[in-house]
């Protein structure tokens, strides 16, 4: 082997290394990051949000009755602890998980998702919106399960399972965690 073909084999087994150790550093971050995230609120023990709320069991609540409800004005509850309170809207507009006759009653918490800001005063009939946010500008569809529309936040609301039983609404879980929370019960 010329000294070419030396240096050649040198700086392969070099390249060689350092994809290895590179490899490595990534894994060992990636472990790192998972064990740093249990301790964050969502991020539970390695199980995510969604797993997290999929996995709480709900109790089944009576929340309301159709027939109270006025389109476009917004009733309060709380489920399904005291401290949760939720807001129950008839849209007018068939929506994502709505119950009624029209498909269009649904339910949300209106704490927004990206740093707990204040939405339960901020629903806009025109567009069917919750927002903007007072604190970062976002806002979230009601008629698309709380899908983000504009703003800072990255996750839609967290709906509440509705059911309805002739007239009564019940509230039967939810889609997604509270802000802050790591369970919602
Ligand atoms: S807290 Fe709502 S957009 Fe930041």
């Amino acid at each position: 082997m010329n000294s070419v073909e030396k240096n050649e084999s040198k700086s392969e087994g070099c390249l060689q290394k350092c994809l290895v150790s590179r490899r490595q550093f990534l894994f060992s971050g990636l472990a790192t990051a998972t064990v740093a995230l249990a301790g964050v609120p969502g991020f539970g023990f390695g199980i995510s949000m969604a797993e997290a709320a999929v996995l709480s069991k709900y109790p089944r609540k009576k929340i309301g009755s159709l027939r109270a409800l006025k389109t476009d004005v917004p009733v309060r509850f709380a489920y399904p602890t005291k401290d949760i309170e939720n807001m129950l809207v008839k849209l007018g507009a068939q929506a994502g998980g709505g119950v009624g006759p029209s498909k269009d009653v649904v339910a949300f918490n209106p704490v927004c998702t990206h740093m707990g800001g204040p939405l339960g005063e901020k629903y806009n009939a025109q567009y069917k919106i919750l927002g903007q946010c007072p604190f970062h500008q976002s806002t979230f569809d009601l008629t698309r399960h709380g899908m983000i529309v504009s703003g800072h936040g990255t996750e839609s609301l967290p709906q509440v399972l509705l059911e309805t039983e002739g007239d009564d609404i019940y509230a039967t879980g939810f889609i997604g965690l509270v802000y802050g929370r790591k369970s919602n019960v």
